[in-house]
């Protein structure tokens, strides 16, 4: 009689696509505690016996997929089951981005776009150390790791956020990034486009990336436009990176508004070139509308712009800002004024465009998705889902594999994330069993909250998270710092 291993989680016969971009092979896994404890081809792995053993014939094992670009910092205190990330396979999420995070600020009427987070009572974390000891006690289902925003930094420290920091002021943001950096924050981002950060001087970016270097963090971008003058911005982008001496992230890359349909071409060449000599990277969602808060100063009608949430009016949320607009007999930008504040969705992208950057091998998936929104954007329940079925397998822009490494290990690596989007003995057990066949997202513009299929298992740090589509009530998600 052979002897036989013991093992908490035995998860078999499924192609193991493991991270890395490598072809998917027939491999099993086995998990002890929190990490893989085997990796090995079923003939090897007979022997095995799991206290938990998950069946994943026909069925693709792939590590937990990381959301690199999200505004979850409140999300994960105060909906820690994480359903919308969690059933799309999702087992760490980056907060923090465009320049917004929750930590650390108090006492603020937060403006737009810190209020994406939500409300003053949401603002309630002094230090990063105070947000990080609140995510470890609430321990949501999902990993955080966690970006301090420039724009937080900027409305802690101004007095006139129209202007350029100070000295004193960027002694002061600098004080506190630092900080933030050593109680577990990985990097910073900016949201450079949006009014509390305009004003911001490169020089004051690159001031401030500075600290992010010495702590060996990274830098993510929301650019200063993503419009006409998107070359510039990236030159600047470059250019941070370069003098701050920092890996940088562009986030959510797009060619925004009608002229510029197409451009993404010469944005691509842009990037491709400074790679040769810049750490950058890139991420993307799998839709032709970005989403964030609704400005009076970006309305047009060149755009179809659809409203997710409204103060004033809650009835107005996905509707769009024309039909209202009719209906109140004003013009786009009067009636804007009187949804205030609000939330949107603009559909300012060309499907040829996102579908080109989404192709492109350096881009990672990210979903930007506004998790307070009372009609949010489908990118909140969809976008893994959809990059797997509509783009991958329907589409056909690029092998599962290559998806998958968009997704798990590519992240791991510019991030910064040890032994996680990679399938290997002794990495952190996220993982995920999907139907290579099935899997598809159902959120829609019309009905953004619809749960996608095919995601069958989730597992975060060994631990059963999700089970044939369903959430599980255990929640084991970790504060993730860069290795
Ligand atoms: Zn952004
Ligand atoms: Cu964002």
């Amino acid at each position: 009689m052979t002897e036989t291993r013991k093992f908490d989680v035995v998860i078999s016969g499924g192609r193991l696509i493991d991270g890395t971009g490598a072809p998917g092979r027939n491999m099993d896994v086995a998990i002890s505690g929190d990490r893989i404890a085997a990796v090995a081809a079923p003939e090897d792995a007979s022997d095995w016996r799991g206290n938990l053993n998950i069946d994943a014939s026909d069925r693709v094992l792939a590590p937990g997929f990381i959301d690199v670009h999200t505004h979850d910092d409140n999300a994960v205190l105060a909906t820690p089951a994480m359903p919308a990330k969690i059933s799309q396979g999702v087992t760490t999420v980056v907060v923090g981005n465009c320049g917004i995070s929750l930590a650390p600020i108090t006492d603020i009427d937060p403006p737009p776009p810190l209020n994406l987070l939500g409300g003053r009572d949401r603002f309630r974390f002094d230090t990063m150390v105070d947000y990080v000891a609140a995510v470890e006690d609430t321990r949501p289902a999902v990993n955080v790791a966690i970006l301090v925003g420039h724009g937080t930094l900027r409305v802690g420290a101004m007095d006139d956020l129209n202007q350029v920091a100070s000295e004193a002021e960027i002694q002061v943001m600098g004080g506190k990034l630092a900080a933030s950096l050593a109680a577990g924050a990985i990097g910073m981002s900016t949201g450079l486009y949006y009014k509390t950060s305009k004003a911001a001087s490169t020089d004051e970016v690159i001031a401030l990336a500075k600290v992010v270097s010495a702590a060996g963090g990274v830098y993510t971008t929301h650019m200063r436009d993503e419009a006409d003058h998107i070359i510039t911005s990236l030159r600047e982008t470059q250019t941070t990176a370069d003098k701050a001496g920092v890996p940088v992230v562009i986030s959510h890359h797009k060619c925004s508004q009608p002229d510029n349909w197409g451009r993404s071409e010469e944005t691509l060449a842009f990037i491709e070139n400074a790679r040769q000599s810049t750490t950058m990277g890139l991420d993307a969602y799998p839709y032709a509308a970005g989403s964030t808060v609704l400005d009076p100063d970006w309305v047009n009608d060149r755009i179809r712009i659809m409203i997710t949430t409204s103060e004033p009016y809650p009835e107005a949320s996905g509707r769009d800002l024309a039909d209202i607009a009719a209906e109140w007999d004003l013009d786009l930008k009067a009636a804007a004024v009187k949804l205030t504040p609000a939330g949107a969705i603009y559909f300012q992208i060309d499907e040829m465009d996102m579908q080109r950057i989404l192709a492109y091998p350096p881009t990672m998936i990210g979903s930007d998705g506004l998790p307070h929104d009372k009609h949010p954007h489908p990118r909140l329940w969809g976008t893994f889902p959809r990059v797997l079925g509509h783009y991958c397998r329907d589409l056909g822009l690029f092998d599962l594999e290559t998806a998958v490494h968009k997704m798990t290990g590519l992240p791991a690596e510019t991030f910064g994330l040890k032994d996680r989007g990679v399938v290997r003995e002794g990495a952190h057990a996220d993982l995920v069993v999907f139907d290579a066949d099935k899997i598809r997202d159902l959120a829609t513009y019309e009905q953004p909250m619809r749960q996608s299929l095919g995601i069958d298992y989730v597992l975060v740090n060994g631990t059963l998270s999700l089970t044939l589509g369903n959430l599980c009530p255990d929640r084991a998600g970790q504060v993730v710092g860069r290795h």
